[in-house]
């Protein structure tokens, strides 16, 4: 299993969400946050210190799959996600210990299964 970590445009968030669909991943998170991928360096004086200000809002997504749902999980992020300019985001794959379902106990695989699936 995998923790799959994408990081994305905002204005690319439905793409991105309708190709997750299409390759049936169900189940993930995702959050607003700000980051910085050295696009741009600006310096702005900020209450008398200049402060190098570089970051942009970003959509993070976290999804942990199975195995065999690493690379389709990662062409979504990126069919979805890609303009082919400067700033279109990372993804970051990790190792994933264990998993829980806590309705009903299920672990590892059967718990990133969605359920009907
Ligand atoms: N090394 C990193 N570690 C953690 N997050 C990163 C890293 N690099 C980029 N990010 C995150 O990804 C977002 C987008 O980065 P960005 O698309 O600029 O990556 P890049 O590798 O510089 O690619 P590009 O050349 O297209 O700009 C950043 O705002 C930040 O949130
Ligand atoms: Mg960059």
């Amino acid at each position: 299993m995998k923790l799959v970590i994408g990081i994305v445009r905002p204005e690319k968030t439905n793409e991105v969400l309708e190709a997750l669909y299409r390759a049936e991943v169900r189940g993930f998170s995702m959050s607003r946050v700000q980051g910085h991928g050295g696009e741009f360096d600006r310096v702005e004086t900020y209450r008398g210190t200049t402060v190098r200000v570089g970051l942009t809002e970003k959509v993070r997504f976290e999804i942990a799959v199975s195995d065999d749902f690493v690379e389709p999980t990662i062409e979504a992020l990126c069919s979805g996600g890609q303009t082919g300019e400067v700033g279109d985001g990372k993804i970051f794959v990790l190792d994933l210990e264990q998993v829980v379902r806590i309705r009903s106990g299920e672990t590892d695989n059967a718990a990133v299964t969605p359920v009907g699936a």
